[in-house]
């Protein structure tokens, strides 16, 4: 059955030491969040390790926000997924817009890394999203097929069970500008559709599909209401423990 996540990606951002304070923070204020949400935290390499030690035994789950496209070797500066299960991650987050934008990620890559993220029995917040130019020219639906297609379409209906999307458009992503909620759905379902297309409907219904970009306490629920949005990926607000919770309390 389909899963509702919120799910913190705290990007470049924190020490070990803040980081491991916000984690205990999440840890302390999720004790009493309901059944009906998984929590999933992302910090940066550095953090794992020790944010893994503050999760044990709590209902927060450990996510990379990235992994290599090579199993190991001679690849300066890489994280490969062996090293992120060896940490006690269970989840990284792939194809960010940030690391496409900034980072040269191409779908090519991208099948690479789901490919080994998935062998390693790591489960992937795969991410999609147009950008403002793309948006303004009507072309987001096709943009957003594009991506689905050219990497998932590469894996099988029981692969797919391991993979969670996120949607998330670039013009909301830090801007302070959420999509709104009739937006976010429509797209939504229309992703959801293009996975009912391609393998049925079953593997569509059972999708995960959070929604990203300057999703706050403020306007959690109104989004998380919509019948095809399945939770968040939280960047900003996943930097204070008391407003990523209340975004986990908004379903
Ligand atoms: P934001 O980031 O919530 O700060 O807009 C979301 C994301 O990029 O995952």
């Amino acid at each position: 059955m389909r899963k509702n996540i919120v799910a913190g990606n705290w990007k470049m951002n924190t020490t070990v030491a803040e980081g491991l304070e916000l984690a205990k923070a999440v840890v302390a204020q999720s004790k009493d969040l309901g059944e009906n949400v998984s929590l999933v935290v992302a910090p940066p390499f550095t953090h794992l390790v020790s944010v893994a030690e503050a999760l044990k035994g709590s209902k927060v789950s450990l996510s990379a926000q990235n992994c290599a496209d090579k199993a190991s070797g001679a690849y300066t500066g890489e994280v490969s997924v062996d090293m992120l299960v060896s940490a006690n991650c269970t989840y990284t987050i792939l194809g960010h817009s940030e690391r496409r934008e900034y980072y040269g990620e191409t779908d090519a890559k991208l099948v690479e890394k789901v490919k080994l993220a998935l062998a390693a029995n790591l489960s992937v917040i795969f991410c999609v999203g147009e950008n403002l130019e793309q948006r303004e020219a009507g072309k987001h639906f096709d943009v957003v097929k594009e991506q689905v297609a050219n990497v998932l379409f590469n894996f099988t209906a029981e692969e797919l069970s391991k993979i969670v999307i996120a949607y998330e458009p670039v013009w909301a992503i830090g801007t302070g500008k959420t999509a709104t909620a009739e937006q976010a759905q429509e797209i939504h379902a229309f992703i959801r559709s293009v996975v009912a297309e391609k393998f049925g409907a079953e593997v569509a219904d059972n999708m995960t599909i959070l929604y990203g970009g300057s999703c706050k306490p403020s306007n959690a629920k109104e989004l998380f209401a919509c019948p095809d949005i399945d939770g968040g990926l939280i960047g900003g607000a996943a930097l204070k423990a008391e407003d990523f919770i209340a975004i986990a309390k908004s379903f």
